[in-house]
This record gives structure tokens, sequence and C-alpha cells, in this order.
């Protein structure tokens, strides 16, 4: 299949544009689009045909539930079988935006699209071409990352066609995303609430507008087991090359390796003084934890791109606000 690329407005989309990308998820195919976490892969979240072609352009296993994207909280609550104060409340607070809510799902939704879960994960998203796709297809959109599975997710279109061109009908290229990291996901059903992924929306933020929840994600202990969220398996998110968080004289662990003849790539804080081996790629991140959630996904890209051997990380700081990054990288460090 040939990829069709068009560019896009960020701000204002084009509506013939936006008209022809609904017609293809319409019509059953798979539309990546913009969202303001990262690059989505769209297909109709009520068909089954379409739901699987989306798994499989993606390689993702069944037992892993994908994200319902919709355009209000009105059209959300049409998709569950209950819709708890508290969904209202945050809703109220944090849509559009990258807060993920998981509710009991009505049977419309396609049990593909929730991987035999009973409920399923709803969200508005914050980004013009993302609202305007989902409201000229008058459908929910089914919308895990435009990556395929275990990689890396995409904040640039160019991400999404290293793994999926020539897998998907359309990309809509809106430049860069500006969040970087994937929503966070919260899981209604119980009592407490419980955080299921970190993301751009913070624990405290939550518990500001619906009080304590459950912070500790279940633990997985198998990514052969499909419950209570596939998505926590623990090898996600991950570069090519094997990455590892270094709280102190990383600049001694780098020269260390590049002293046995690898290629490496580190992300630290500050500019090394001494100029660069040729075999080092540096990339200096900020220090502020939105901005760095930001660049996080796109400095990995560069530096699988660049064919480095081994990725070193500076261990950012282990406040709240840093919980999505740490969270990530935690993911890109496992190899299994
Ligand atoms: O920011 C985001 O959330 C992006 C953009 C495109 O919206 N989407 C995204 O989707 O990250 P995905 O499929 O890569 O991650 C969805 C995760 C699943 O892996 C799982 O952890 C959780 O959301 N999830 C979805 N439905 C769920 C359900 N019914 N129960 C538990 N977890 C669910
Ligand atoms: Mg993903």
């Amino acid at each position: 299949m040939k990829t069709e690329i068009i560019a896009i407005d960020a701000q204002q989309p084009d509506e013939t544009v936006i008209t022809h990308a609904a017609e293809i998820v319409r019509r059953g195919g798979l539309v990546a689009f913009p969202t303001e976490t990262v690059y989505g892969l769209g297909a109709d979240a009520l068909n089954v045909e379409a739901v699987t072609r989306l798994f499989a352009a993606k390689g993702r296993p069944a037992i892993n539930p994908v994200i319902v994207h919709v355009a209000s909280a009105t059209a959300a609550q049409a998709l569950v079988a209950d819709w708890p104060a508290t969904a209202a409340r945050l809703a109220n607070c944090f849509w559009p935006g990258p807060l993920t809510l998981v509710l009991p799902k009505r049977p419309e939704i396609p049990s593909a699209v929730s991987a035999g879960l009973p409920t399923v994960g709803l969200r508005v998203p914050a980004h013009p071409v993302a609202l305007a796709l989902i409201r000229a297809a008058r459908l929910p959109i089914a919308a895990p990352s435009a990556n395929r599975s275990t990689c890396l997710s995409p904040t640039q279109a160019g991400h999404v066609l290293r793994g999926l061109q020539g897998r998907i009908d359309l990309l809509l290229d809106a430049g860069p995303t500006a969040g970087g990291l994937e929503s966070t996901v919260l899981d209604l059903t119980t009592v407490p609430p419980r955080l299921l992924r970190p993301g751009l929306v913070s624990p405290a933020a939550l518990e500001e507008v619906i009080g304590p929840i459950e912070r500790q994600p279940p633990k997985i202990t198998s990514d052969q087991e499909a419950l209570p969220a596939p998505g926590l398996m623990r090898r996600h998110y991950a570069p090519a090359a094997p990455l590892e968080c270094v709280a102190d004289a990383s600049a001694e662990h780098v020269r260390g390796l590049l002293n046995q003849g690898r290629r490496v790539g580190w992300l630290t804080f500050a500019a090394p003084h001494a100029s660069c081996p040729s075999n080092l790629q540096v990339i200096v991140m900020p220090a502020s934890a939105p901005a760095y959630a930001a660049q996080l996904y796109a400095a990995l890209h560069q530096l699988d791109a660049a064919g480095v051997e081994r990725i070193v990380v500076d261990l950012p700081p282990e406040d709240d606000e840093w919980l999505a990054v740490h969270d990530r990288l935690s993911r890109a460090k496992a190899r299994e």
C-alpha cells in the first residue's frame, strides 16, 4: 500500500484535507494524525475489520487495548455503561487534554478495541487536527500511538514513517507534537481510582479534583498476561540501542564505553567541555520536566537513526513532575 502524506496546519486545519482523511476512516482505512501528546494511528473504533487492520499495521498483540478518541464528554458518555461523578469532574477539568479514563464499555465497542476487557479507555484530544478529524468522521476513533509495537512513540511525522510507511493509508503531518509523552491513563472502575500509566496530567492534579487515587500501577508479572493493564508491558517505548540511566559520574561511564570502541548516544543536562569524539552523539536535554518530556522521544529517535550502540541517560530529578519521564525511561531500559 502507498502511504499518502499531507501537510496540514496544526492550528487551522484545511477542511478539504480533513474531509478526505475522514472519508478514509469511514471506509475502514488507517490515518495517522497528530494529537497534543504523540501521533496516533486512527481507525473507526466501531468497525472490527478496521481495528483488526490497525493491530496488524502496528504488529500489536491482541491483548493490548487501544484508546478511543472522541470529540466531547457527551460523546464519551454514549460509549460507556456507567459515567460516574468522578468522570464528569475529570472530563470537565482535563478534556480536551492528555487524560484517558478507563470506564465500563457499552457493547457497541468491539472487544478487539478493548482486548476482551469489559472496559474502554476514552479521551478527548486537545489538538485542532485530531478534533476536526473526529468531528468530520462522525465516529469514535481508536488510536494507539502511530509506531510499531514496542518501538518508540512518534512525536513527528518522520517518526511515523520510520515504522509505518507503506502500512497505512494516510499521514497528516502537522509538525512536532507539543506534549511529547502519551496521556495519563486512569482506571475509574476501581475504588480508589488507579493510575495505570503516568503521563502529562500528574497524580497530584488528579487528586485535587477527585481525592486520593492509587498511584502504584498494578504489577505485571508477565508480558503475556492480559489484565488489567496490558499497555503496562515492561518493555515498551524502546529505542533499538540498549539504554541505561546513570545517576553520577556519567561522563566517566560514557568515556569507558567510548574506550571500548562503542558508538554512544548521551542524553545529558549540560554540554561537555571537551570536544566530542566522532563516535559520541551528545544531546543536551532541558532542565524542566515538561520541556524534557516534549523532547525525549525525538532525542531517542535521533540516536536510533544515528545508529548508536549504547544510550546513556543522565538520571533526571526524582520529584513528582518527572514521574512520566521516569516511567518511559524505565520501559525504554527493559530489554525483555
Ligand atoms: O497520548 C496517548 O494516549 C496516545 C495518543 C495517540 O492519544 N495514545 C496512546 O495509545 O498512547 P497506546 O495504544 O499506545 O496506549 C494505550 C494504553 C494501553 O497500552 C493501555 O495501557 C491503556 O492505554 N488502555 C487502553 N484501554 C484500556 C483499558 N480498557 N483498560 C486498561 N488500560 C487501557
Ligand atoms: Mg503506544
